[in-house]
């Protein structure tokens, strides 16, 4: 079967070594009043990026204001007060300079200015998003894909509530991407985004539509860049080339290319964000820590897509009489590459410790909304089963 689907794509891509010099005309084209420029904690400045976009809305004549200091999964606090900022300033623009955490800041920024009511009520299921204030992007850090995707993930520092919204309002205008930005990125940083690029193509990959070879096709030629090229970054971190793979790798898994016929199921992130949330880790760290006891848990019930993923991604010769030993192999592969980058592959690897029952129960309370839903696609899951996982994770 081959899943009817709407693909929506409207962010323009400006991509290469000279990409920051056309901030300032692209920020004009949109035709603002005035600029909130939004960053984290400082790789940006001491980088001399914010210089460099500083120069650009500058140079175009185009006013702005900053508000910087958005952490790695970005907090609510954080986000009123953005809102507060652009109300006071009369901003209509917000410029993102960072990765999927800034990016989510100012989308929630730009859903809260417009709306009268308590902005957490988008993540709260009070209410839906009705308009957005227009969000530009200069992307550095290959990784959560919200540079071209409808989702925004925010936690709510009360309770470390850590959930999702989508809407194409979102979406951003354009993103700037130069992948010599990304040279400076640590290599946990490194291996954590690639990570994360890989689980976004796999947790559309794994699904109940089958049929869409084409996007099978093209989501494990993905895979395969995005396995190769991070290991030859991690050796040398200022090779162009590789970074590029990354760079729009990370872009394509997460702007639903890869969804086109398949379907999105999405567990693990569920159940990774109530780890990060909780712990604090980072997203793609958490992601390989509990992917492959995922797997290992669904598994038997769909042999066929995790030979195909064992075979044509991970490499592993294909065992035709024994395809759940051949699956197996598949994890494994990707558990050794997980150990090569440098990513846990247990929770107890990921935490420096095991978690106790009564963190478990709250994880699975919170994924499971007190056992009022459940999450995935290809395979639903209910509260029993998330934390069967995260034991199984806890075990390693
Ligand atoms: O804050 P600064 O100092 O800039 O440092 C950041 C941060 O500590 C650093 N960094 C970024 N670019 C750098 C750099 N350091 C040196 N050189 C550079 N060029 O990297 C750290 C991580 O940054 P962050 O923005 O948190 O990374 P990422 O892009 O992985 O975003 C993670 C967040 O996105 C959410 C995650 O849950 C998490 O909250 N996600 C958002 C999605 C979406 N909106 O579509 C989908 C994803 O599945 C994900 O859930
Ligand atoms: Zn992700």
């Amino acid at each position: 079967m081959i899943k009817d689907f709407n693909f929506y794509a409207p962010t323009r891509v400006v991509f290469g070594h000279e990409a920051e010099a056309k901030i300032g005309v692209l920020v004009a084209a949109v035709g603002v009043n005035k600029v909130l420029l939004h960053y984290g904690g400082g790789s940006a400045e001491r980088s001399g990026l914010l210089g460099v976009v500083r120069d650009q809305l500058r140079q175009a004549g185009i006013a702005w204001c900053e508000l910087g200091g958005v952490v790695p999964n970005p907090l609510l606090s954080k986000v009123r007060e953005g809102i507060e900022r652009c109300r006071r300033e009369r901003v209509d623009f917000i410029l993102a300079v960072g990765g999927g955490s800034v990016i989510d800041s100012a989308k929630a920024i730009g859903y809260g200015v417009p709306y009268p009511g308590d902005v957490w009520d988008f993540w709260d299921g009070k209410a839906v998003p009705m308009a957005c204030l227009p969000i530009g992007v200069v992307l550095t850090i290959p990784a959560a894909g919200s540079e071209m995707s409808s989702s925004c993930v925010i936690t709510c520092d009360d309770g470390l509530l850590k959930r999702g919204v989508n809407s194409d309002l979102c979406r951003p205008r354009f993103v700037v991407m130069n992948p010599e930005r990304t040279y400076t990125l640590p290599p946990y940083q490194t291996a954590a985004g690639a990570t994360d690029i890989m689980m976004h193509t796999m947790e559309r990959y794994f699904s109940r539509y089958e049929d869409m070879t084409l996007t099978d096709s093209l989501s494990e030629a993905l895979l395969r860049t995005v396995r190769d090229s991070v290991l030859v970054v991690l050796e040398h971190p200022d090779d162009y080339r590789h970074r590029a793979q990354l760079m729009w790798a990370g872009s394509l898994a997460h702007n639903d290319l890869t969804e086109c016929g398949t379907e999105k199921d999405f567990a693990t992130h569920k159940l990774e964000h109530e780890l990060s949330a909780l712990f604090g880790v980072t997203h793609g760290a958490g992601l390989a820590a509990l992917w492959p006891w995922w797997a290992r848990y669904v598994c038997a019930a769909h042999l066929n897509r995790f030979v195909q993923f064992a075979v044509n991604v991970m490499g592993v010769a294909n065992d035709f009489a024994h395809p759940a030993e051949t699956a197996e192999r598949g994890i494994r592969a990707i558990e050794d590459f997980y150990r090569r980058i440098g990513m846990p592959t247990t929770v107890p690897e990921l935490l420096h410790r095991r978690m106790t029952d009564q963190e478990i129960d709250t994880l699975v309370n919170k994924c499971s909304r007190g056992g009022t839903i459940k999450i995935g696609a290809m395979q639903v899951l209910d509260a029993d089963d998330m934390r069967a996982i995260y034991r199984m994770a806890n075990q390693g």
